[in-house]
């Protein structure tokens, strides 16, 4: 539910019945961020951290259903050894801080990506707050933690052969339904637009067949400096854009 109406968000250059359901956000740039501070790039981890009030908060009061953050790829542990015990280390600072005022605010929390694979720290902070916003029926926020499209699909593909050794299926019963619904996103909207900070024009393994046909919009802004006024910028080009989905007008 938005908690503009439409004369406010009209105000704000946008559409109310353009409004995306669902929109995923690559936070990229946070080091190069820092870099250019010369400050290490931690701080850039931190003041990216910063940022995802004021997005959230816009995203609830659009009237967005859906909120997806890349914060953590399976890529990532790649990462110096110390780097990601910062990125760890901030995941359970920003739960610890934000939850109560995310609760408040009716979000719910759903984490993307194999979880269970995180430490224990991060790991029971994650299962915390999903399990205090549960019931919420506002914004649901995903975050996408050790998150890749490659594991995402090899998952699914390993629950339906499963069944289909079982006999609980049959091999040309599988459709896209069925593979879809097998996918850390089931029960979500489709995705409409994917935003990618940073200047990088890739999708590092992001959702990739959610991705289909979702607009995609990339800016040089790194993720720290990402403010509301940039994000409505996104938000007003993707109203422009024409989604024909194969088809003709
Ligand atoms: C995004 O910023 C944060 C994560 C990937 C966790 P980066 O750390 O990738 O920043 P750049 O791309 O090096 O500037
Ligand atoms: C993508 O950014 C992952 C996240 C934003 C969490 P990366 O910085 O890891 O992507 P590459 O390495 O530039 O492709
Ligand atoms: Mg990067």
């Amino acid at each position: 539910m938005a908690a503009y109406d439409e004369t406010k968000i009209r105000a704000l250059g946008l559409n109310p019945q353009g409004i995306p359901k669902h929109v995923a956000i690559i936070m990229d740039g946070n080091g190069r961020w820092a870099k250019n501070r010369r400050l290490p790039r931690s701080a850039g981890h931190r003041a990216g951290t910063d940022r995802l009030r004021g997005i959230i908060r816009l995203s609830s009061d659009l009237g967005i259903a859906s909120l997806t953050l890349y914060a953590f790829s399976t890529e990532n542990w790649k990462r110096p050894s110390d780097e990601v015990g910062t990125l760890m280390g901030l995941l359970i600072e920003y739960f610890t801080n934000e939850i109560d005022e995310l609760h408040e605010n009716n979000v719910r929390i759903q984490i993307i990506g194999a979880y269970e694979g995180l430490p224990a720290g991060p790991r029971a902070a994650v299962e915390r707050a999903m399990k205090r916003t549960e019931a919420n029926t506002g914004l649901n926020l995903n975050i996408a933690l050790n998150y890749g499209s490659r594991a995402e699909l090899v998952r699914a593909v390993r629950v339906l052969s499963k069944k289909a050794v079982s006999g609980e299926l049959l091999p040309q019963e599988i459709d896209e339904a069925l593979l879809f619904d097998c996918l850390y996103t089931k029960g979500l909207p489709q995705l409409d637009l994917v935003i990618r900070t940073g200047g990088e024009m890739r999708l590092s393994n992001f959702m990739l067949l959610q991705a289909a046909y979702a607009e995609l919009y990339f800016t040089d802004t790194y993720w720290p400096d990402f403010n509301e006024k940039k994000y409505i910028e996104a938000l007003k080009e993707f109203q422009r854009r024409d989604r024909r989905y194969g088809t003709v007008k």
